[in-house]
């Protein structure tokens, strides 16, 4: 069975010990300097960019393949508002007794509000929709890990974003329902992540947060 489906060659370049090291090295200084941000400036940002960095989040691993996952790109400035204006009614509910206490204390350090004006500002809104399953033909068709699947790629995303050159904010107004009714999305889709995408504002800035370093976070066997 498995010799009817289609293989072929798998070959990168092997690096040497060192070069691997300096590589590595010089990823984790790239990757570091990414910050969610929060001040969005309204310049504009070519399209392809927007293209090529959701094709490198598509190029994400998922289970059995599925790509189990429904970019929903935003710039029409309509839509924008009114994703921001039910962003901020399901915000101001959170911040004012939906959140708990110590969540509140957990987000302090962040200084965020009900207020999220970067939903109108950015050039790009992208919404990442989770596809519990798979419509063809009016069939229902299964996906596998869709939440680990669309979370990696969720990451992709964010690091292509970064690698532009770009800012983004990885956003969860909760709850997130009211995505699916302003962009009409079918009933197999559910709002995941909400990513503003474009430049700081010249004067944005972030918190100054530490971040665990490798003993914190890893256990060696
Ligand atoms: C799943 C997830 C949900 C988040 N939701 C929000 C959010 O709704 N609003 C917000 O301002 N930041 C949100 N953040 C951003 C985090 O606050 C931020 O990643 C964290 O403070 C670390 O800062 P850094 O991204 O600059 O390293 C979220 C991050 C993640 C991973």
């Amino acid at each position: 069975m498995a010799d009817s489906f289609p293989f072929i060659p798998y070959q990168r370049e092997i690096l040497s010990d060192e070069e691997m090291i300096t590589k590595s090295n010089a990823f984790y200084s790239y990757m570091d300097k990414r910050r969610s941000v929060r001040h969005f400036s309204d310049r504009p940002i070519p399209m392809e960019v927007i293209h090529k960095i959701i094709l490198t989040a598509s190029s994400a691993p998922s289970g059995a393949h599925k790509q189990p996952w429904t970019f929903c790109v935003v710039s029409d400035p309509t839509i924008k508002k009114a994703i921001r204006k039910a962003a901020e009614e399901e915000e101001y509910t959170s911040y004012n007794g939906r959140m708990s206490e110590e969540w509140l204390k957990d987000l302090a350090p962040l200084g965020t509000d009900w207020q999220k004006p970067f939903l109108e500002t950015a050039p790009y809104l992208i919404i990442l929709f989770r596809k519990s399953y798979d419509l063809e033909d009016g069939v229902k068709k299964k996906n596998y890990y869709v939440n680990e699947s669309v979370g990696i790629a969720a990451g992709f995303l964010i690091a292509a974003i970064h690698h532009a050159g770009l800012v983004t904010l990885t956003h969860t107004p909760s709850p997130m329902n009211f995505l699916q009714k302003i962009l009409n999305r079918p009933d197999n889709e559910r709002p995941f992540l909400l990513l503003p995408v474009g430049y700081p504002t010249a004067d944005a800035e972030v918190p100054d947060l530490e971040r665990k370093d490798l003993s914190e976070v890893t256990v060696f066997y």
